[in-house]
């Protein structure tokens, strides 16, 4: 392998740690099923309301945690990863 080549591959490599980091590591897809559950008190128009509280990503993933808590068994760090990468990618959007 070329000095060259090696060094383009760390720079594609450096880029995606980057990219990656800007996401929740949560998949939105299965988090849209988990959140089915939260729906029996309300339905997601609280999330895209102008009044809504959750100004910041990490609060968000903060207050569905603390939902997650309310079930017996509570939901486990990755269905609140799920859930957070769903409520942001659809509605919060941070
Ligand atoms: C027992 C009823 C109940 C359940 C179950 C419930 N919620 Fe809620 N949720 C509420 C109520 C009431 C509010 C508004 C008052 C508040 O924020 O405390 C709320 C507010 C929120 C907010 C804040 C919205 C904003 O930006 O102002 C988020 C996010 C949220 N819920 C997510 C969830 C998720 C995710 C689940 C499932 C894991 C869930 N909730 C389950 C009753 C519930």
């Amino acid at each position: 392998m070329s000095k060259h080549t090696h060094s383009t591959l760390i720079l594609v490599a450096v880029l995606l740690l980057a990219a990656c980091a800007q996401e929740p590591k949560g998949d939105p897809v299965r988090g849209m099923q988990t959140h089915e559950v939260c729906l029996d008190c309300h339905g997601t128009e609280l999330y895209a309301s102008p009044t809504r509280k959750i100004k910041s990503l990490d609060a968000l993933r903060k207050d569905v945690a603390k939902w997650g808590d309310y079930y017996a068994p509570a939901l486990t760090p990755q269905d609140v990863d799920d859930i957070t990468a769903y409520l942001n990618r659809d509605f919060y959007k941070f």
